[in-house]
C-alpha cells in the first residue's frame, strides 16, 4: 500500500518509513526538513536498497499538501508525525506550537476529506495522562490538564480527529500514545539527532558519554520511587515503528473495533534515571560523569503503560531489551563522529 508519512525523515518517522518497507508497502514522505535532514533518506536507502518518494512540504500549507494528494491519487493510509514536540520551547512559543501542531493535522484531515483517503495514525503521547492516579495506566485513565502548549497540542489534537471522524463517513484513525521512545536502528545509519543541547535523557546521557556534555545532571532524587529518580517507559524506536505499520494494516483490512481506537504503546516497564545510568555504563563499558541535581520543573514522577489493549488487540508487543536498546543509542552515538 501507498502510505503518505508526514515527518519521515524525522525520528519516529524515518524508523517507520523503514519498517513499512520491511513490511512492502510504499512510502511517500512529506517533510519541511525544520528538524531533519535530507541525509536520512540515504540511511534508508542503505538499509532497505529502496529510494523513498519525499516531498519538501510544510503540512500548515494546505496548497501545497494538496498538490501531493493529488500526484498520488492511490495513497491508501496516512501516518502522520509532523509536528513541533520541545516541551521547554513550546512554552516559550505557545503560538508557534499551537499553528503548527494543529494546523497541519487539520490540513492533513481536509485532504483526506477530498481525496478521499480513508486511515489516519496519529503521533499522541503519554503526556496526554499527566500524573495518572492508578499505574500502570490504561488508556481509558482521565486525560489531566495539560502541563505545557506542547501536551495541550496533543490533546486537542485527539479531539479533532475525533470530532471529524465522527463527521465523515469513511474516515477513520488511530491514535497511538508513544510513552519514551529511545534508541536507534541497530545498523546505526538513522537515529535520534537533537539540535543544540538534548532535552531528553538518552541523548543527554550518549553525548555526556562521547565527550560532547560534561555531565549529565539527574534531575532529582527526591521522588517518592524506590531510588528517589524519575520513572518511565523507555520504548525501543523499531519496535515504536513496527506499531504503525500494524495500525495501517489493521485500518484497511477493515479490523477497527471502532471509527478512533487508543493504543498505549510502550513495554509496560518503568525504569529509573539511576537505573538507565546503570544499565548504559554496564552495556557500553563507558563511565559516565553524572551528578544529581534539582528536580526539573513540570516533570512527572513516575509513568509506565499498560499496553495489554496494544498487545492483545493490535497484536503489537515491545520487543527488544533495554540492553539493546541503550547499545544501539550509543552505537548510533558513536557513528555521528
Ligand atoms: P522529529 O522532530 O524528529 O520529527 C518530526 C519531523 O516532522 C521532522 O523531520 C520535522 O522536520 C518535521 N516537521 C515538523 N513540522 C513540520 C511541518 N509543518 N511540515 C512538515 N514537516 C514538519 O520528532 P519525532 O521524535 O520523530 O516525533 C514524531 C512525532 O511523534 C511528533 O508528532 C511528536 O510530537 C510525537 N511524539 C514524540 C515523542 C518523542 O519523545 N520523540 C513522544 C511522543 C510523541
Ligand atoms: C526522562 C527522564 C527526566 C534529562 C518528554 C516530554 C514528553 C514526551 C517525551 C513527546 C525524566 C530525566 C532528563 C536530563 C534527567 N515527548 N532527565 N536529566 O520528560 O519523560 O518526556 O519527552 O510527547 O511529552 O515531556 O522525557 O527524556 O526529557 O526525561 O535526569 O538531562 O529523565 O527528569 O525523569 P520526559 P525526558
Amino acid at each position: 500500500m501507498k502510505i503518505l508519512v508526514t515527518g519521515g525523515t524525522g525520528y519516529i518517522g524515518s524508523h517507520t518509513v523503514v519498517e513499512l518497507i520491511n513490511a512492502g508497502h510504499t512510502p511517500v514522505i512529506v517533510d519541511n526538513l525544520s528538524n531533519s535532514n535530507i541525509g536520512v533518506l540515504d540511511g534508508i536507502k542503505s538499509i532497505t536498497g529502496e529510494s523513498v518518494s519525499f516531498y519538501q512540504v510544510d503540512v500548515t500549507d494546505i496548497q501545497a499538501l494538496d498538490k501531493v494528494f493529488s500526484e498520488n491519487h492511490d495513497i491508501k493510509g496516512i501516518i502522520h508525525f509532523a509536528a513541533s514536540k520541545a516541551v521547554g520551547e513550546s512554552v516559550k512559543e505557545p503560538l508557534k506550537y499551537y499553528r503548527n501542531n494543529l494546523v497541519g493535522l487539520m490540513n492533513i484531515l481536509e485532504c483526506m476529506k477530498k481525496h478521499k483517503v480513508g486511515s489516519l495514525v496519529f503521533s499522541s503521547s503519554c503526556t496526554v495522562y499527566g500524573q495518572p492516579d492508578i499505574l500502570p495506566v490504561t488508556e481509558n485513565a482521565p486525560i489531566k490538564p495539560a502541563l505545557s502548549p506542547y501536551g495541550n497540542t496533543k490533546q486537542i489534537c485527539e479531539e479533532i480527529i475525533r470530532d471529524t471522524v465522527a463527521s465523515c463517513e469513511g474516515l477513520h484513525a488511530i491514535l497511538l500514545r508513544y510513552f519514551n521512545p529511545i534508541g536507534a536502528h541497530p545498523s546505526a545509519l538513522i537515529g535520534e539527532l537533537p539540535l543544540g543541547v538534548p532535552q531528553n535523557l538518552i541523548p543527554y546521557v550518549t553525548q555526556t558519554a562521547a565527550g560532547i556534555r560534561e555531565c549529565l545532571t539527574i534531575f532529582g532524587d527526591d521522588y517518592d520511587t524506590p531510588d528517589g529518580s524519575c520513572i518511565r517507559d523507555y520504548i525501543n524506536v523499531t519496535d515504536l515503528a513496527k506499531a504503525h505499520v500494524v495500525s495501517v494494516d489493521r485500518m484497511e483490512n477493515g479490523k477497527q473495533e471502532s471509527d478512533v481506537e487508543v493504543f498505549n504503546i510502550g513495554t509496560g516497564r518503568g525504569t529509573s534515571v539511576f537505573e538507565i545510568v546503570n544499565m548504559f555504563e554496564k552495556v557500553t563499558g563507558v563511565k559516565l560523569n553524572y551528578k544529581v541535581g534539582h528536580r526539573r520543573e513540570g516533570d512527572i514522577e513516575k509513568v509506565w503503560a499498560d499496553a495489554t489493549i496494544a498487545n492483545n488487540t493490535l497484536g503489537w508487543k515491545a520487543e527488544k531489551t533495554m540492553e539493546e536498546t541503550l547499545a544501539s543509542a550509543w552505537k548510533w552515538q558513536q557513528s555521528l563522529k
